[in-house]
């Protein structure tokens, strides 16, 4: 076959039925469990100011290198989001909800990645946040969130990983052990992190290169570093999760890509996936946030779960699969006038799931069609039917024969039928 003239750009993906089917009950599950513990959901714009998400942090590729922008025809500097957190805290500054405002989400973000699988340029997230409460106990609450909505579909295999960064004072003591820490040992890092060390020393943590792997297990850790005040928040958020069964594996030296961070961070990794897009999931405190983006001094903490990668660590656990909606009824007519619309409209109206066949075929190959969809009940109707207003209806699994029956007397046949 010929390539098609256009194609989804690389990075972006068609998801067609049942996919979507999938990931609507997925974010459905999401949802539910998002509202019983008290979030109300937000919808913000998909683009915003430029300035929203360079507030992210200068230093990170999600800025510097991975940001969809551009002019619009009013001269504003405009970007596709890359997350949402920068956008629900530029919603809390504009709304000015009453605080602790706990808000959940579900939609597309946009980074311009190196695509391949798990990494796309256009994927989803699901998520929570909540501005306004310094409390540590809703850090445990927020991954106590999550951990059940991995329950919920039935992920068991992921790890989560815990750390704190501290607050911001603490950072420049910390910055400073770390970078004379690299400094000694420049040569045997890799090339990006060199360049990386003279930008953002905390960053150089995050590589994932083999080469500088021994060097980052011997740097200084952040828990030396913090004021007792965040230590004790952090040993709150650990003591949490065990009174509440969730098992975790400390990180100390777990920076996250964004820079937003302070006292507790955390990632949900899947060990069914390969190692290097097997984060589904990731969160923390970013206190400083809401006051960058020109709000109050007000704290935040959430996190957000990759749609697209939990349900590829879904495929790989073998659980929450794609169920295919089937119609209850398929519609077989083999008359010439409109009975099949009248009798299809009919039935939808009464709530059933129809299907039907098009384009005047024989019967034979309506009752193919039938068969294929898997409808549970074929009603069909031909010239006889029509004439005596009468409909036939067969049961397709063969269990039970077919029988010819009155019109009005349809609906009472599909419930004793199908419930
Ligand atoms: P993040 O770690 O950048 O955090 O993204 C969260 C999750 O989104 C990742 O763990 C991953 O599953 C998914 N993800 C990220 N990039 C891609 C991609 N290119 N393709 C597929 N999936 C991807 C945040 O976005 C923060 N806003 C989380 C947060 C909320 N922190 C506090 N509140």
């Amino acid at each position: 076959m010929a390539r098609p003239l256009f194609q989804a750009l690389p990075g972006t993906r068609d998801l067609l039925s049942p996919d979507t089917d999938r990931m609507r009950a997925l974010v459905e599950v999401f949802a539910d469990e998002a509202e019983n513990a008290g979030f109300g959901q937000i919808v913000p714009p998909m683009f915003e100011d430029l300035g929203v998400f360079t507030r992210i942090g200068e230093s990170t590729d999600i800025v510097t290198k991975e940001l969809y922008d551009f002019e619009d025809n009013g001269g504003r500097r405009i970007a596709l989001r890359p997350e949402f957190t920068a956008s629900v805290c530029r919603a809390y500054v504009q709304n000015r909800p009453l605080p602790p405002w706990k808000a959940w989400y579900a939609g597309p973000a946009f980074r311009q990645e190196r695509a391949q699988k798990g990494r796309y340029r256009q994927f989803d997230q699901v998520g929570a946040e909540v501005i306004g409460s310094h409390d540590p106990d809703l850090d445990t609450e927020l991954i106590a969130l999550a951990a059940r909505f991995y329950t919920r579909i039935g992920l068991t295999d992921v790890t989560l990983l815990i750390n704190t960064l501290g607050d911001a004072a603490e950072r420049p003591g910390y910055l400073e052990a770390l970078k004379s820490y690299f400094a000694e040992h420049r040569s045997e890092l890799s090339e990006q992190s060199r360049a990386t060390l003279e930008i953002n020393p905390l960053r150089v943590l995050d590589s994932k290169r083999p080469e500088d792997a021994t060097l980052i297990a011997g740097a200084p850790m952040l828990i030396d570093h913090v004021s007792n005040d965040a230590g004790a928040s952090y040993r709150r958020v650990l003591d949490g999760l065990r009174d509440l069964d969730i098992a975790f594996t400390e990180a100390p030296r777990l920076v996250r890509g964004l820079d937003y961070y302070t006292r507790t961070t955390f990632e949900f990794a899947s060990n069914a996936l390969d190692a290097a897009q097997n984060a589904v999931g990731g969160g923390g405190r970013y206190d400083g946030l809401v006051a960058d983006l020109g709000g109050p001094d007000d704290p935040g903490v959430g996190f957000s779960l990759g749609v697209d990668r939990t349900l590829l660590a879904c495929d790989a656990e073998g659980v929450f699969p794609a169920a295919p909606s089937t119609a209850d009824v398929f519609v077989v007519v083999t008359t010439t006038g409109t009975e099949a619309l009248v009798l299809a409209s009919d039935l939808r109206r009464e709530g059933w799931r129809v299907e039907r066949a098009y384009d005047g075929r024989s019967m034979k190959a309506q009752m193919k069609a039938a068969n294929k969809s898997g409808a549970p009940v074929a009603v069909i109707v031909g010239e006889d039917e029509a004439a005596a207003d009468t409909v036939t209806v067969r049961p397709m699994d063969g269990d039970g024969d077919q029988v010819t029956i009155p019109r009005n007397e349809l609906t009472k046949q599909l419930k004793d039928l199908l419930s």
